[in-house]
């Protein structure tokens, strides 16, 4: 018999086999399952001189056996019903010190369901977020590990050979107990969504506002690249919109239809959020207009019904253009740190933040140059928890503000929508208000619910000179 592995992983989709040979090329023995059992084989030996630290099993009975002790098992498989059926399949067949690693986009709740699910068992359960893709997957991930801390010392080693690295650093971290490594890959998806989103915006306001080809755009954004903008993003954008379809010599972004899929990750950023009291609105604006997306027909009725008639070009230069984007940006992010540290109050986690934007620098899709400065801000402590007011970002901030609100004012006179950008600003000009509206709010509420109120003047509970 083979030697035994000091990893095993099972499914073997794009994610689980790039993963995989990433991690036999740190020099480590794999094992490999699946369910249908060729797969595996197939990965094996489709890996050239990597096969010989591969070893393809054909049952979850052989795949365990084929492990060294304390067997170290990573899941691959998708997110819910596939997770729980492999969590119960394995756990007859591990035993106590064992370590079961669940590397799919979970939700953290069913992450922490498993961990309560296996108490008493001895085994320990690891939620460990990936990102990066398949590229990043096969040659170097951001990874955010949560749950048992013992557990994530044990294979540690392995996980930060096969990560990204930023200047030496590899981008893997424990970040809490429990659900709070899926917890804050969940949150790095939903600012994923939010930047895709405003990155678009600012192209509809190029392409479909000011009637530019596809192609400057991109030339634009491949500017952009070179400066405080600076993020895979970005850089993907101005690829794309260079892109040329072969088949129709058409750009290729105008042969793709305009319905954007999405997995859930936004969704339960924004739902998570609310329920922190967090409000995450520009990755809800992400969420909604992706959702509003998928009504092809029901928009096609709305241009019938509702045409645009004589509404000017937005008149942004690329340099407002530009500003307003990363000071949108920066509000993003701030609302991802907040719903962070929300969570880890919550659940009682302790969240590293700075750690968490330090392993966000490489690897992951949301890498930027503006994540090195958001690191080092949360390192120093962000003034009254707001990211937005730490002074890396004052001028920008100081730029961007003037220049959000052109862009939404300029949007609207154009008949353009841009939730991301509007969602942004709002946010912006609220926390620049050192008295908003909420008085007003405070007084309806005592006049029909007798909630009563706090004056400016003086202690204690109030209420309205109002009959109620
Ligand atoms: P990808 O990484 O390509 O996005 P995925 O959809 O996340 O893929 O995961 C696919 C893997 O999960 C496959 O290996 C699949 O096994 P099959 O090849 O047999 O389809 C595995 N998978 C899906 N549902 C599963 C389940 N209920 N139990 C176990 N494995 C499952």
């Amino acid at each position: 018999m083979a030697r035994p592995a000091r990893i095993g992983v099972t499914g073997m989709g794009t994610m689980g086999a790039a993963l995989s040979l990433n991690i036999a090329e740190t020099g480590v023995d794999v094992a490999l399952h699946n369910r249908t059992a060729t797969r595996a084989h197939e990965v094996a030996s489709g890996a050239g001189a990597l096969a010989a630290r591969l070893h393809p099993t054909d049952t979850l009975e052989a795949f365990v056996a084929a492990l060294d002790t304390p067997r170290v098992v990573v899941m691959m498989v998708p997110a819910g019903a596939a997770v729980r059926a492999t969590v119960a399949a394995l756990r007859p067949l591990l035993a106590a010190g064992d370590i079961l690693v669940d590397a799919g986009n979970a939700d953290f709740r069913d992450t922490q369901a498993a961990v309560a699910s296996l108490e008493g068992s001895g085994i320990a359960y690891l939620g460990l977020g990936v990102s990066g893709g398949e590229e990043g997957a096969r040659h170097g991930p951001s990874l955010m590990a949560g749950g048992d801390r013992a557990a994530w010392e044990q294979v540690r080693d392995v996980f930060e050979a096969i990560a990204a690295r930023h200047r030496g650093d590899p981008c893997a971290a424990w970040l809490g107990p429990d659900g709070a490594g899926h917890f804050v890959k969940t949150v790095h998806n939903g600012i994923e969504y939010a930047d895709m989103e405003l990155i678009a915006e600012v192209y509809g306001l190029m392409r479909h506002g000011q009637g530019r080809a596809p192609a400057e755009i991109g030339g634009v954004f491949a500017r952009w690249n070179g400066g405080p903008l600076q993020s895979y993003l970005v850089e993907v954008t101005a690829e794309v919109l260079r892109a040329t379809d072969p088949a129709t010599g058409a750009p290729a972004v105008d042969m793709i239809v305009d319905s954007a899929g999405q997995k859930g990750t936004g969704r339960w950023t924004a739902i998570e959020a609310l329920r922190l009291g967090r409000p995450a609105s520009t990755v809800e604006a992400a969420v909604g207009a992706r959702a509003w997306s998928s009504l092809r027909s029901a928009r096609a009725a709305g241009a019938a019904a509702l045409p645009a008639a004589d509404v000017p070009a937005p008149a942004l230069d690329d340099a407002t253009l530009a500003e307003a984007l990363l000071a949108a940006r920066i509000v993003a992010y701030g609302q991802g740190v907040s719903i962070l540290e929300g969570a880890s109050a919550e659940h009682g986690w302790g969240t590293d933040l700075a750690r968490v934007a330090e392993i966000w620098r490489a690897g992951c899709i949301i890498r930027s140059a503006l994540l090195d400065d958001i690191a080092r801000a949360l390192r120093e402590g962000l003034p009254e928890g707001q990211l937005h007011l730490a002074p890396a970002f004052a001028e920008a901030m100081a730029r961007g503000l003037p220049a959000l609100r052109r862009v939404v004012a300029e949007a609207a006179l154009a008949g353009l929508p841009v939730p991301g950008f509007s969602a942004a600003l709002a946010v912006a000009e609220t926390m620049r208000r050192a008295r908003t509206t909420a008085d007003l709010i405070q007084a309806q509420r005592d006049y029909f619910g007798r909630h009563g109120f706090e004056r400016v003047d003086a202690d204690g509970r109030h209420h309205g000179p109002w009959a109620g």
